[in-house]
């Protein structure tokens, strides 16, 4: 009665939904419960499965330490009040299959559950993870009706922190002191950027030779193709769960963090109105600023060549509406 009482005038914690229980959902949620960041709710069609992996995780919480509520539902009415909600839903990439190919039935799933969104959560801000990620979180921003600054792309920084990990590796330093960063389309486009990447403050190039450099710039850009191949039937989790994560707790506590986001562009690099991985701050106004970094006349090709690949994808996405 008495611990009843106590639970019952506690300070309201955050609410992160998340929409699909799947490998990433599921695995954002442990993230974000170890973080102790927020309350989580997994929304799937599938409620046991929500239902399940939101009472396995719960159950750790005693053994970890973490203490925040964990529930799953189908029923998307009880996202309303969430902070953040994650869209996660989707079909993932299988051997062999481009992001592209999943284009069809993922554009049906991304409208089907932004207008949910909209609906039941209009204040929170929308962190979109389901693949082709460029392409679905500008549809999420178009139906949504969402401010520009609410509407996040989780890819930068996930593919950042493989570009991260491949250089630590290859110097045998430490992840700690491995800044690098990753911009463009979350697809073999991607421009990981080694004269912005540094280790300890030293400049990559400093450290490595052009050709060790090319080669992890290289697997970067192959970095979900990588684990895809070797898990077979499975797709990424755990990366891709961290960087929703870590948006999210930027967010949250209003860290000021500078991350690689698909954040739409307009007169920034010179976009003209489409979302793409570039640097920006996210504090508690979500993208409060996007950085425009100085690229050489060879990055600035690509980075267009980039967002053409992302253009197209829109386009293919809009004739599945
Ligand atoms: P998964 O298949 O393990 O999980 C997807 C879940 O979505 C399933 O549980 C399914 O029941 C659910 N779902 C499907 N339609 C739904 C709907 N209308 N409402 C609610 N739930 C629905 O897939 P996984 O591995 O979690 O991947 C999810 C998406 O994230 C895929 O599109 C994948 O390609 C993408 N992805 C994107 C990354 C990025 O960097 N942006 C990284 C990794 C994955
Ligand atoms: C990833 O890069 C498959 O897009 C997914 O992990």
């Amino acid at each position: 009665m008495r611990l009843r009482l106590l639970r019952g005038n506690k300070m309201p914690r955050p609410k992160i939904s998340i929409i699909g229980a799947g490998g990433v959902g599921a695995t954002a949620a442990h993230w974000i419960a170890s973080k102790e960041l927020a309350d989580i709710l997994l929304v799937d069609i599938n409620e046991d499965m929500a239902k399940g992996k939101a009472l396995d995780l719960l159950e750790a919480g005693p053994v970890i330490g973490f203490d925040v509520d964990i529930n799953g539902t189908n029923d998307f009415s009880k996202i309303k009040d969430s902070d953040i909600v994650v869209l996660t839903a989707g079909m993932p990439r299988k051997p062999g299959m481009n992001r592209e190919d999943l284009m069809q039935i993922n554009t049906k799933i991304t409208e089907e559950v932004t207008e949910k969104i909209a609906k039941y959560a209009p204040d929170s801000f929308l962190i979109v993870v389901t693949n082709p990620v460029d392409a679905m979180v500008y549809l999420a921003f178009k139906i949504s009706g969402f401010k520009k600054n609410k509407v996040i792309g989780m890819a930068g920084n996930l593919d950042s922190t493989r570009f991260r990990t491949f250089i630590a590796e290859e110097l045998d330093a430490s992840v700690n002191d491995v800044n690098a960063i990753v911009i463009g389309s979350h697809s073999d486009l991607m421009l990981p950027l080694p004269g912005h990447s540094s280790v300890g403050g030293i400049l990559l190039p400093e450290l490595l030779p052009k050709g060790k450099i090319d080669a992890l710039v290289e697997r970067t850009k192959k970095g979900g193709k990588e684990v895809i191949n070797l898990l077979k039937t499975l797709s990424t989790s755990y990366a891709p769960g961290a960087g929703v994560a870590e948006i999210a707790e930027a967010i949250l506590k209003d860290k000021k963090r500078i991350l690689s986001c698909s954040a739409y562009c307009d007169k920034e690099y010179d976009v003209n109105g489409c979302f793409v991985n570039v640097p920006v701050v996210i504090g508690n106004n979500g993208i409060e600023k996007i950085i425009e970094l100085k690229l050489s006349s060879r990055e600035k090709k690509d980075f267009e060549e980039s967002v053409g690949h992302i253009r197209k994808l829109i386009g293919e996405a809009e004739k599945c509406l």
